[in-house]
């Protein structure tokens, strides 16, 4: 049997470019499949603290994203609901704190290779929009359509405080901005998949635009490729 053709569109870029809400947007306007790669290692470091599992350990880490219990589920509402090993970690995952340990299990080589499959499982017909850092250069290099999100680190710094405010957590904008210039650094100098555009990717930057702008870009670029109308 020919295997079906399930095109995926990588959106790449650093924390707080707005990847997340426009991946959603534009995988709900093509009726496509959406991966979070970002959560499996959000869920690998809470996993982790979960098993006191320390972050320096890449053997234990590497067992544990290899055999992660969770499930994703999407009940049509504004955020998909994560349940690890039966808890509901939708909220706990999205803590600064958790994105932090986060960007240091991925900085292990072993962590990402075992989450390679996981990530791949979700490319099914009719299509799949994938969000995260190394989508378009290592995951999914074949991706027919690459786009890399970029902001100024005090916009995007100034979008997560918004962002967590609503959410009711208390953070300072000083301290987010500190630690998204680390956690850039992090994912842009680790020795395997750094966060950098693929060659051939467009760059969007969103600094100066809303979501309903960069949304209406991509979606443009989708058209001008002819996939959204199969
Ligand atoms: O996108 P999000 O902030 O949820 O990702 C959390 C961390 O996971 C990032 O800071 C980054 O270090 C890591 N990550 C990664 N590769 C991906 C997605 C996320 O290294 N494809």
């Amino acid at each position: 049997m020919e295997p079906q053709y399930s095109p995926v569109l990588a959106i790449d870029g650093p924390s707080g470019a707005g990847k997340g809400t426009i991946a959603r947007l534009v995988a709900r306007r093509l009726g496509w499949h959406l991966l979070d790669s970002g959560a499996l290692y959000r869920l690998v470091a809470l996993a982790a603290e979960s098993h006191a599992i320390g972050l320096e350990r890449e053997d234990g880490l590497v067992t544990l994203a290899g055999h992660l219990d969770v499930q994703f589920i999407d009940n049509g509402e504004a955020e998909t609901r994560i349940i690890l090993e039966g808890d509901d970690v939708t909220d706990a995952i999205r803590s600064e704190r958790c994105g932090d340990a986060a960007s240091r299990a991925a900085a292990l080589p072993g962590v990402r290779t075992a989450l390679l499959d996981r990530q791949r499982a979700f490319r099914e017909p009719p299509g799949l929009v994938a969000d995260g850092r190394d989508m378009g250069t290592v995951v999914f290099p074949d991706a027919w359509l690459k786009v890399f999100l970029t902001a100024s680190a005090e916009e995007r710094a100034k979008r997560r405080y918004k962002q967590l405010k609503q959410k009711g957590l208390n953070v300072s904008l000083s301290a987010l901005l500190e630690d998204i210039a680390a956690r850039d650094r992090r994912d842009a100098s680790r020795s395997v998949a750094p966060l950098r555009p693929a060659d051939n990717a467009v760059v969007i930057d969103t600094t100066a635009l809303d979501v309903d702008q960069v949304t209406q870009r991509v979606l443009a670029l989708v058209s001008a490729s002819g996939e959204g109308q199969k």
